[in-house]
């Protein structure tokens, strides 16, 4: 078969981009080697993690804060196995829709390894050893990235897990030490706090959260001790020794290298970042060098030193989130038809899924700092609301930043409820690159959590926030 754009992988950047092609008028194949579509994201990240998420956090205001609301329940206890069958479910359902777009845009799904024969021809080899052999005129290479393991971990995938372990453990563990502080770690840290796992999370860093505002990083790191998660700072975990039932893990201190601490505990999760994956692409074919963190160069254009091969998502340089994979899909697919998309890489905007949530977009304090960008702050905690006094979500705060002299929006950071919600407005206003004062003067209904973000815009802009 001959077809105007290959797309090797099917994840959100892989998917989306062939959808793109495909609506543009090119004959598009794509090439997955799982035996399902979505990748990463639908199958062991975003839409599993969030599954697991959402079912903690019932159980835990269940458990917690039922009662306070009258309502008063008997016997409450966590079925594990329904709980992972559901997240399952979920999956599943997601696989199917990315099926149907595949089938609804005419995109022809090859499921086996994709790797280069040369710049115009791919092999496509299934599970069985099977090889096909496609032309191609352009290729976008969507593989994404895999959990970072180092080998004194001793990852067995059963005491020493990543993410993709954790989202099917089918007994509530008494304990697990979780090594990082990321995204991944408070994350799936969350999901077994709320279910009454000791959690412990070691973080070689200052503060967990580490790229998102400092104050964000204070908030949550006091909301989730209240959960019961136990924090070890400035602890840089050197020994996993997995034994049959437990797991030994030790760390040392950034201050005093001879001072070590070490737990045991039923489960180890590594979660210190993600790698390229670029295994078997058959790159040298090609020509392509991987940079030294292992991701594929691009140029603005996301096309590689090979005019005609183009990267997006998790294997190239930026930030490993979904919605970044999935602008640059369109972006590339756009390009190769001709047009001239743009990305606006500063205003994409980060969540962390944990409860109370957080997000950011736009500068943060400590940059506009090092900037030496003039700026003034606004703060509105949500105690102060009458929604989160309704709901019982107090934890929290909406922070803008507004440049001192101009009143421009130049960073939005949340931690509250619905904070992963809330940001897309402050998205909106900076794309349009709107003041404070702008958003200030905006109707917001009553009573929303939305109320906290008009509240900070008004008091960046002249420190008259009404309801505090
Ligand atoms: P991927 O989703 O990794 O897809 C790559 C696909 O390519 C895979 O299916 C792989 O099998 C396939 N592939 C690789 N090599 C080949 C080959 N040679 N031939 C054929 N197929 C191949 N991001 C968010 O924005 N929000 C979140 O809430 C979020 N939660 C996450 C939770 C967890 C636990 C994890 C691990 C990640 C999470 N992420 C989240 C990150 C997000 O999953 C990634 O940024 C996103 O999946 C990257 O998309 P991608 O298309 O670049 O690659
Ligand atoms: P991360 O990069 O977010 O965090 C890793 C943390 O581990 C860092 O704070 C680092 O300092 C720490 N660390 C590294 N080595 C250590 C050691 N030996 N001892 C102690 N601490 C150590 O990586 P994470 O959480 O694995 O996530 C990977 C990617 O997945 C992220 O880039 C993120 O963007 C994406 N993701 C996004 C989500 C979202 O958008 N909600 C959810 C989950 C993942």
């Amino acid at each position: 078969m001959t077809y105007d754009v290959t797309v090797i992988g099917s994840g959100p950047g892989g998917y989306v981009a062939a959808i793109r092609c495909a609506q543009l008028g090119l004959k598009t194949a794509i090439i997955e080697r799982y035996s399902v579509l979505g990748g990463t994201c639908l199958n062991v990240g975003c839409i599993p993690s969030k599954a697991l998420l959402d079912s903690s956090e019932h159980y835990h205001n269940a458990h917690t804060n039922f009662a306070t609301h009258g309502i008063e329940l008997k016997d409450l206890k966590v079925n594990m196995p329904q709980m992972v069958k559901r997240k399952n479910e979920v999956v599943l359902d997601n696989n199917k829709g990315v099926e149907f777009l595949m089938k609804k845009n005419k995109i022809d799904v090859y499921y086996g390894h994709g790797s280069f024969v040369n710049k115009n021809r791919i092999r496509i080899t299934t599970p069985s050893g099977n090889n096909e052999e496609i032309e191609t005129g352009k290729v976008i290479i969507a593989t994404g990235s895999k959990p970072i393991v180092p080998a004194n971990f001793n990852y067995d995938k059963k005491r020493v897990i990543t993410s993709t372990e954790a989202l099917n453990i089918e007994k509530v563990p008494e304990s697990m030490v979780v090594i990082g502080g990321g995204v991944i770690g408070l994350e799936l840290g969350s999901v077994y706090a709320r279910l009454g796992t000791k959690v412990t999370i070691v973080e070689y860093l200052d503060r967990i959260i580490a790229g998102m505002d400092a104050d964000c990083s204070r908030e949550l790191t006091r909301s989730l001790k209240k959960l019961g998660i136990e924090f070890q700072l400035r602890h840089a975990v050197t020994e996993v020794t997995p034994s049959r039932s437990k797991v030994k893990v030790v760390a040392k201190s950034r201050d005093d290298e001879s001072r070590t601490l070490s737990w045991e505990a039923d489960y180890c999760l590594v979660a210190i970042g993600r790698r390229p994956y670029t295994d078997g692409l058959g790159l040298e074919s090609v020509g392509i060098a991987p940079d030294e963190k292992g991701r594929i160069p691009v140029n603005d254009h996301l096309e590689t030193a090979v005019p005609g091969i183009y990267a997006i998502g998790d294997v190239v340089r930026g930030a490993m989130l979904a919605h970044k994979a999935e602008e640059e899909g369109v972006f590339v697919a756009e390009t190769i038809a001709g047009q001239k998309p743009h990305i606006h890489y500063h205003l994409i905007p980060g969540v962390v899924y944990t409860w109370p949530e957080v997000s950011g977009v736009g500068y943060t304090e400590e940059e506009l700092k090092e900037k030496g960008v003039p700026y003034k702050p606004g703060k509105f905690p949500f105690r102060a609301l009458g929604r989160a006094r309704a709901s019982m979500d107090l934890d929290g705060m909406v922070k803008v930043l507004a440049h001192k002299e101009t009143d421009e929006i130049l960073g939005v950071h949340i931690v509250g409820a619905r904070a992963a919600d809330l940001i897309a407005e402050a998205v909106a206003l900076m794309e349009f690159r709107a003041s404070a004062e702008d958003a200030a003067r905006m109707s917001h209904a009553h009573p929303t959590f939305a109320e906290a973000f008009k509240e900070a815009c008004l008091s960046a802009t002249a420190n008259r926030a009404i309801q505090l």
